[in-house]
């Protein structure tokens, strides 16, 4: 025992030399500025748990291009549009491989977000940008899309009817989820009055964020990634396999009735299911999120509220049915979504990449394998950007012609290089019309025991960016 002891002092005189070296080797690396990192867990600390606002306040003392030492993971985080505009545009290629998370690398093998800029990923794109989601695709699917804005507007007008509360996520994530399924499969997967089932899947979608956006130990220290000390791979690993199980009996369906069209019988083809998975998984959460923050701002702001319910009016008219194509005749409507998408960004760090090899970026070096994220949130709440940043005004859009759709770095909820958003046309769609399907049709108040005070906009951090506490308000039809 006491010859153990003797040791003690000499193991930690060597820790100390190990992170002193360590520190010594950083400020050779000419790597951005940043905090100064404690041993081992390096600037973990000061992560918490809403990362995005913690990175936003450290990006105001160590500027928009800055690097921390998450355990063992050297990260660079991006914080002005500027520099966005290095990483994103001019040095896209560098920076087109994702940082994979532990939890989730069984999946990421045929997953599009995660995959390699490489072969099978350049043909998965290529079928959602020809096949998927094209404007003459989606155009032709139209119809059975506005079937189910039509029961969307059903539904609701049953709860106004009752007296009952409208958990607004709830339903716009139901709608999102069978505008994708008539997208994909041109037929439903859920129903709105079939509460087990939509249930199930908004749980299992919560969940998945969740545990994939989870701050995860062998993320930090990868050589412990094969313990899996939090468990988070085994449950997403056990998340997806129950999102399997809910989705083959939809997919042997679509085969069955595929080989009936063809004569050929359908063929299992798990690679396929993950892929079109995948695209559930991104789409839904993200567009029910921006509907529900949408309908609170508005909520909290009747003036707005009266602007763009006056907009639908004068354009819809008595017609009282928006068509997709009669987007581009809202710009108020348009506005209200671009000033969602600045305060509430459904993806608030983007989904990170990773350097392939090492680069000079503005005066820094960034390291082969570094990981990189976009404070997207920071950048809609930056002073310098915009004026009174926190202010829910959509006014700001109408005289500015800023768009989200990759070319403006100040605005870019779906991101912007060759890895932006490939659901985005369809997704811009989705959350423009059940906005004003819900605006056109109804008239919304909180309920007695919320009117008093302000609505909770606490979030809740994952892969999306959620509303801690559901949205639920009374409808009345007009
Ligand atoms: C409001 C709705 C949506 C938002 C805000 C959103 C946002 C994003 C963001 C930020 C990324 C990462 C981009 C980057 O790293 O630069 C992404 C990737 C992706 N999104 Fe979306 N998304 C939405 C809807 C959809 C929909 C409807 C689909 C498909 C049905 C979809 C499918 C995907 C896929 C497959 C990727 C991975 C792309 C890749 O890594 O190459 N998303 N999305």
């Amino acid at each position: 025992m006491a010859d153990l002891l003797l040791w003690v002092p000499w193991v930690l005189l060597s820790l100390l030399f190990i992170y002193l070296l360590d520190l010594l080797a950083q400020s050779s690396r000419h790597l951005p500025p940043g905090p100064r990192p404690l041993p081992f867990i390096g600037s973990l600390h000061l992560l918490g748990d809403q990362p995005h606002r913690s990175l936003a306040v450290l990006a105001k003392k160590y500027g928009p291009l800055m690097s921390l030492r998450l355990g063992a993971v050297t990260t660079v985080v991006v914080s002005s549009p500027e520099v966005a505009r290095e990483f994103l545009q001019k040095h896209d290629a560098v920076f087109a491989a994702r940082s994979v998370p532990e939890a989730a690398r069984d999946h990421a093998r045929n997953s599009v977000p995660w995959l390699p800029p490489g072969a099978k990923w350049r043909a998965l794109r290529k079928i959602m940008a020809t096949e998927l989601f094209a404007p003459h695709r989606l155009d032709a699917l139209h119809h059975l899309r506005q079937e189910k804005v039509d029961e969307l507007v059903s539904h609701v007008g049953r709860l106004a009817r009752e007296g009952a509360p409208v958990d607004i996520g709830r339903v716009a994530f139901t709608t999102s989820l069978n505008l994708l399924s008539r997208t994909i499969f041109s037929r439903d997967l859920t129903s709105l009055d079939d509460h087990g089932a939509s249930k199930d899947f908004q749980q299992l979608i919560t969940d998945i964020m969740e545990a994939a956006g989870s701050p995860n130990l062998s993320d930090f220290f990868p050589a412990l990634a094969a313990v899996d000390l939090q468990g988070l791979r085994r449950r997403l690993t056990r998340l997806f396999a129950r999102l399997h199980r809910l989705f083959d009996g939809e997919i042997d369906k679509r085969r069955t009735l595929r080989g009936r069209n063809t004569g050929k019988r359908g063929v299992t083809d798990k690679k396929e299911d993950d892929f079109l998975e995948d695209l559930f998984a991104a789409g839904s959460d993200t567009s029910s999120s921006t509907v529900e923050w949408a309908m609170a701002e508005l909520l909290q702001n009747p003036i707005r509220m009266d602007k763009v319910c006056n907009e639908l009016v004068q354009i819809i008219g008595s017609r009282r049915k928006i068509e997709e194509s009669e987007i581009g005749q809202l710009p108020y409507l348009q506005a209200v979504i671009k000033e969602t998408f600045r305060l509430h960004p459904p993806v608030p760090l983007l989904l990170p990449r990773q350097a392939t090899t090492t680069i000079q970026v503005l005066d820094y070096i960034i390291p082969k394998g570094a990981k990189v994220l976009i404070n997207v949130w920071a950048m809609g709440r930056d002073i310098d950007i915009w004026s009174e940043p926190e202010k829910f005004m959509p006014e700001r859009f109408l005289e500015r012609s800023t768009d989200f759709k990759g070319g403006d770095l100040e605005l870019i909820p779906f991101g912007a290089g060759r890895r932006i958003c490939p659901g985005m046309p369809l997704a811009v769609r989705m959350v423009h019309v059940v906005i004003a399907s819900l605006l056109i049709h109804f008239k919304w108040r909180l309920p007695v025991e919320v009117e008093g005070n302000r609505i909770d906009m606490t979030e809740k951090f994952g892969v999306t960016l959620a509303k801690a506490i559901p949205l639920c308000v009374m409808a009345t039809s007009t």
